[in-house]
């Protein structure tokens, strides 16, 4: 832990206007997780539970998603500015008691990385500093805060709104990244005197700056040159420009450690997802959420696979879908196959195309070839479920369980009512619908027999 001493504080209330979206900004996905579920992760290893986060806009969702950080959740009712969101939190980081505050844009979702561990070590060292910040350097300064310097001495940020040449000199390209180091001692001499008399009409918490230099404390602006990790989101296109740096960070240190990615330009692989060495994969192809692929398995193009784990020895083969399903040793799954959550495939089993499985086992070296739905199952050992095979698990009201038992055969074109048991090495004629069990070693059918009538001569 990086020191008790310190408490973080995510700026998390705003709308996030420019995104034209009804969900809450920070609950905006780069690969499948949510902006704030970056900054959690680069968080909580610094400071452990003594995260806070302001919430405004959406705080309920945001809640939802977040439950074990939602005890650090400080309301601001009204949104108006990160100065005001600072203002809110004040009562709460008093009550924390610590020398000072880390408080970060909840819309910068890649801070993890070396500059923030080298701002924060540099501060530890020096420690001197009442107002600190980092900063970047751009190009186009487009809509940051602009860094304002008089002989190398940071003296004002001033938002891109307010800004004028005439008045500020020609900018440089340096930034605020909108991430400080405060100590509690300066903000609580300093924020009384906050307007909101700027373009914006907000509250801004870089005014600190110009008011921390006005009254003579120590302010120091931490330089990070170009790195676009430490860009916020604020639109579409810098979800996606995050998103894209971020998804090609992951399959590099993916090949790096030795999995096989094929086309990995196309590959989409989420923060969370682990993959053996070994494992082999070919793009496009998309893996989000606890996903583990194995070494040894290999997963084939267009597949998209959520919190599932793929065993050595198996292929899921190509349009395949999958969340929340186990897909055992050596098994074959698909093409276009489709395992929902609870779907779970003993070692060597075989899904194949345009199969639906959900909340069912299939028990080892069962197969489930072609065009069927097996759901709210238990199949057992060496099972053949043919072609058109259909649970019908739901009456409209609730649902109910199928077990086939090891060895048992099911013919094509079955409809299995549940709930109803075929036993052990049993079998179903094709056609059947079957409503009653099917003791042990019987064959069982149930469909109308076939009449063979002869044709009047004249019959067309
Ligand atoms: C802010 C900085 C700007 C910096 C940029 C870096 C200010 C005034 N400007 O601008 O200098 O270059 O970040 O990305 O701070 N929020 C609240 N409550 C509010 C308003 C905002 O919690 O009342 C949160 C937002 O949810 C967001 C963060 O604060 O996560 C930053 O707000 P945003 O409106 O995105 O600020 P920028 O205009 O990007
Ligand atoms: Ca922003």
């Amino acid at each position: 832990m990086f020191d008790s001493n310190i408490a973080a504080l995510v700026l998390a209330a705003g709308k996030g206007t420019r995104m034209h979206s009804p969900r809450p900004k920070v609950l905006q996905e780069l690969l499948g997780e949510p902006m704030l579920h970056y900054v959690y992760e680069a968080l909580e290893p610094l400071f452990g539970k003594s995260v806070r986060t302001v919430v405004g806009h959406g705080r309920d969702e945001v809640a939802a998603r977040f439950p074990n950080w939602r005890d650090g959740f400080i309301v601001q009712e009204r949104q108006l500015g990160t100065g005001h969101a600072l203002m809110e939190s004040m009562d709460e980081l008093d009550r924390m008691g610590c020398e000072s505050v880390f408080v970060v844009n909840g819309d910068t979702p890649l801070i993890g990385g070396a500059p923030l561990a080298g701002f924060l070590q540099s501060m530890s060292r020096d420690m001197q500093a009442d107002v600190a910040f980092m900063t970047i350097t751009l190009k186009d300064p487009g809509a940051f805060g602009r860094v304002i310097r008089k002989e190398g001495h940071v003296q004002a940020i001033v938002e891109a709104k307010d800004y004028s040449i005439a008045e500020h000199g020609p900018a440089t390209g340096e930034v605020n990244a909108g991430i400080y180091l405060l100590r509690l001692a300066a903000v609580r001499e300093l924020i009384g005197e906050l307007t909101n008399e700027n373009k914006s009409g907000e509250y801004y918490i870089t005014d600190l700056v110009d008011l921390g230099v006005k009254r003579g404390r120590v302010v120091m602006g931490y330089n990070c040159g170009a790195d676009p990790n430490l860009m916020g989101v604020n639109s579409p296109k810098e979800l996606v420009q995050a998103e894209f740096s971020l998804r090609k960070k992951i399959v590099s240190q993916w090949l790096d450690k030795g999995v096989i990615i094929h086309a990995p330009e196309s590959a989409t692989i989420g923060p969370d997802v682990v993959l053996e060495p070994g494992a082999e994969l070919y793009g496009p192809f998309e893996l989000y959420g606890k996903t583990h692929v194995a070494n040894g398995a290999v997963v084939q193009s267009n597949t998209w696979i959520k919190d599932s784990r793929i065993a050595a020895g198996a292929v899921v083969r190509a349009f395949s879908h999958l969340e929340q399903a186990e897909v055992g040793e050596d098994c074959v799954v698909g093409p276009y196959a489709r395992l929902r959550p609870g779907a779970v495939l003993a070692e060597q089993a075989k899904v194949g195309n345009f199969c639906e499985v959900k909340k069912a086992s299939i028990g080892k070296g069962s197969k489930v070839s072609h065009l069927t739905y097996l759901g709210d199952a238990v199949i057992g050992a060496g099972v053949n479920v043919g072609a058109g095979t259909i649970t019908c698990n739901y009456d409209g009201r609730n649902k109910f369980q199928t077990t086939i038992k090891d060895g048992a055969f099911i013919g094509s074109n079955s409809a299995l009512v549940a709930p109803v048991t075929v036993g052990e090495n049993a079998l179903v004629g094709a056609g059947s619908v079957i409503t009653k069990d099917v003791p042990d070693g019987n064959l069982a059918v149930a469909r109308g027999r076939q009449a063979n009538i002869a044709r009047k001569r004249g019959d067309s």
